[in-house]
């Protein structure tokens, strides 16, 4: 059902202030949300865009224990370093709140108390774990175990990262407190709790048969939890960290965080437009959308709609274009094991590329999967689009009417039929942009943008107005002329997607505003205008860029395999005589080579105090055999010799593995006579 909507509220989830923001929360949320707010703006409508800080729960109670800070300390750092990344990248928020300010806690507590008072809440003593050394209940990331659905022994108390299911504390198999490790206890506490299954013929209808144009993966996800039928959801949590229960005899009791992080958004536009905010929330002319991740779909299509509906007196959000996640490098991003290309690092290490990366991240979103980032397909992005193809074509067009027009817009003569091809071609993808866009198929949207930079290098690539400057000049006015209104279209329609590039050209080709209603038309620049200077608006990235951003994911990769390292069980023990059999000696090395056709093979030759001994061991990927020459080694003198490479090798030269997998070989640490025996 279409509905006339005169303004639109955007939400983009508000991201957990325990750590920075990376490239899979853009991909998924944020860049899409600022692409289409900068394409409503630009149609001129009247829209806001909110986003936030979550600044409660128990992901951060958990950072702060482990740095030994209070959880105010690390929302503080968080919230400042990723209200700043974002606002560098171009998301361009009309607010950034936090879920610490006044306002939210005032906007929380007062919507809690208007449910409460409404008789929305069924209060209701449970059994909960507990953990008795730490003397706190556990909830949420506070406990982990076994998913009953799917197995994972890492499920958390409220969600299982594997299956995506949401949880309760008490459904794990196996639970363990993520404070102590310990096996939690079961105590009496109570809590108010949400009858979403009252809610859920409402919910069922609203969704399933009025939101039948959701996206497929956000109508099946909210599908399978209707067909599930819901359960009644505490909405408080026994903490000390969050916004107090506003009702007597409920201290030590706060709101359940994702009670109150979608207030935030109601929160943030107060904070934004002050009184004018029931416009923004309560006008059925107001059309609400929520930009999210898929974990999120639960909360925001059933959840807070359930929080709103008890309410009575909001709107509900129109639609929910929720993402699926970005992998990073074939592998699942991961903040703890520090899987990810982090927005603030990539800000400082790659400046003046932030729409390179909203370039990448949005022609891989993961709009209907999940997708991968990789470094080696930023750099052929950035290269052989972006450079290639849009920045080449500006270039050409403006250093020619450089060349050829003292820098000026030339007049135009009469358009050909080939002319005209291109017109109607660039005016075909400027529509596809816009409907792509309104259907939030932002990577179609992107690629269609595109392809008006691809018709006009094809355009100068086709018409050649360098061959025809001392013959026809009249006609490279207007072949100029049309390349630079097709360059004012790129202007236009770029904007959402690369909005400091689109900033560059305005003033390389003196626009001054912009409107979507001007892409696609060709009289956007007058006659005789003269362009600005010419400023290079992308530029190569060497490899030198990638492999150090490879290099520090790899780095990333080992310091996790070195936290993970144990080291091997203790084998068997055995008896003295046993031990007596090994003969170890010390042996200095005479020669060292590599084994032809064996890469990982050394031949040595060993000087065993009698004789020279011939040993092969597999170290040769661990050490240049020139440096071993000279070296004493402990091997082992009556191992039973074996042929390896067509070599007999009487023995076996020692060596110790480390945690990442590398050999070191072992030698006595003073000077020892060649023949010694070690024991
Ligand atoms: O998943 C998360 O990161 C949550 N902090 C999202 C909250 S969205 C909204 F409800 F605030
Ligand atoms: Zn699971």
């Amino acid at each position: 059902m279409e509905k006339n909507f005169k303004r639109t509220l955007v939400t983009t989830a508000l991201p957990y202030a325990n750590g920075p923001v990376h490239i899979g929360h853009l991909a998924g949320v944020y860049v899409p949300a600022d692409i289409y707010v900068r394409y409503l703006r630009l149609k001129g409508e009247e829209v806001l865009f909110i986003g936030g800080s979550d600044e409660h729960g128990v992901p951060i109670t958990i950072k702060a224990k482990a740095e030994g800070v209070t959880p105010q300390d690390i929302v503080d750092r968080y919230h400042n370093i990723i209200k700043d990344s974002f606002g560098e990248l171009g998301i361009s928020f009309d607010v950034y709140g936090r879920t610490t300010s006044e306002t939210h806690r005032k906007m929380a507590s007062d919507f809690f108390r208007r449910l409460y008072d409404k008789g929305e809440f069924v209060e209701k003593s449970s059994e909960q774990l507990y953990d008795e050394q730490a003397g706190q209940f556990l909830a949420d990331r506070y406990v982990t175990g076994t998913c009953p659905h799917c197995g994972n022994e890492h499920a958390y108390g409220d969600q299982c990262e594997a299956c995506g299911t949401s949880l309760n504390a008490t459904d794990l198999i196996n639970p363990r407190s993520a404070i102590t490790g310990n096996v939690p206890v079961m105590r009496e506490t109570s809590h108010w709790y949400l009858p979403l299954d009252k809610w859920e013929p409402r919910l069922r209808e609203w969704i399933l048969e009025e939101h039948k144009e959701w996206k497929p993966n956000v109508y099946g996800q909210c599908k399978s939890w209707l067909d599930l039928g819901l359960q009644p959801r505490a909405v408080s949590r026994d903490l000390d960290w969050g916004i107090s229960v506003p009702v007597e005899g409920a201290e030590g009791k706060v709101l359940y965080v994702w009670f109150d992080a979608p207030i935030g958004y109601i929160s943030n536009t107060v904070d934004c437009v002050g009184d004018d905010w029931t416009k923004w929330w309560k006008d059925p002319e107001t059309r609400m959308l929520h930009f999210i991740g898929k974990d999120n779909i639960v909360f925001h299509c059933i959840v807070f709609p359930a929080m709103l509906m008890a309410d009575g007196t909001y709107n509900l959000p129109d639609n929910v274009p929720a993402n699926e996640f970005l992998n990073l490098e074939d592998d699942k991003i991961s903040t703890s094991r520090n899987w990810a290309v982090w927005l603030h690092e990539y800000l400082r290490e790659l400046p003046g590329k932030q729409d390179t990366l909203r370039y990448v991240l949005t022609a891989n979103a993961p709009e209907t999967k999940d997708n991968n980032f990789t470094w080696k397909d930023f750099q052929t992005r950035n290269n052989s689009e972006l450079v290639a193809i849009l920045g080449n074509f500006i270039n050409r067009a403006v250093v020619l009417a450089g060349k050829y027009y003292d820098g000026k817009v030339p007049e135009a003569g009469e358009f050909t039929d080939f002319d005209r091809a291109t017109m109607d071609e660039i005016a075909r993808a400027v529509a596809a942009v816009g409907e792509n866009l309104d259907n939030f198929k932002f990577r179609e949207a992107l690629r269609e943008a595109m392809n008006v930079a691809r018709a006009g290098n094809k355009y100068l690539a086709d018409s050649e107005p360098w061959k025809l400057a001392k013959t026809d000049p009249e006609r490279v006015g207007t072949i100029l002329n049309l390349a630079l209104q097709i360059c004012a279209d790129l202007a236009v329609v770029f904007e959402p997607f690369l909005p400091f590039m689109s900033e560059k050209l305005c003033r390389m080709l003196g626009l001054e505003s912009l409107g979507w209603d001007m892409a696609g038309r060709f009289d956007l620049l007058p006659a005789g205008r003269q362009l600005g200077e010419v400023e290079l608006l992308f530029e190569k990235i060497e490899d030198s860029t990638v492999e150090f951003q490879v290099n520090k994911l790899l780095e990333a990769k080992k310091q996790n395999q070195l936290a993970a390292w144990k080291p091997a069980p203790v084998k068997e023990n055995v008896d003295f005589p046993t031990y007596e059999k090994l003969d170890i000696r010390v042996g200095r090395v005479l020669e060292c080579e590599k084994v032809k056709k064996a890469d990982k093979l050394l031949r040595f030759l060993i000087d065993d105090g009698m004789e020279k001994r011939t040993i092969v061991s597999g170290i040769a990927k661990h050490y240049a055999p020139e440096d071993l020459i000279g070296k004493e080694v402990c091997f082992i003198a009556n191992f039973e010799p074996r042929k390896l490479k067509g070599i007999v090798s009487e023995g076996m030269i020692l060596s110790a593995e480390d945690a990442d997998g590398r050999l070191v070989v072992i030698g006595p640490q003073g000077e020892v006579a060649p023949g010694s025996t070690v024991g």
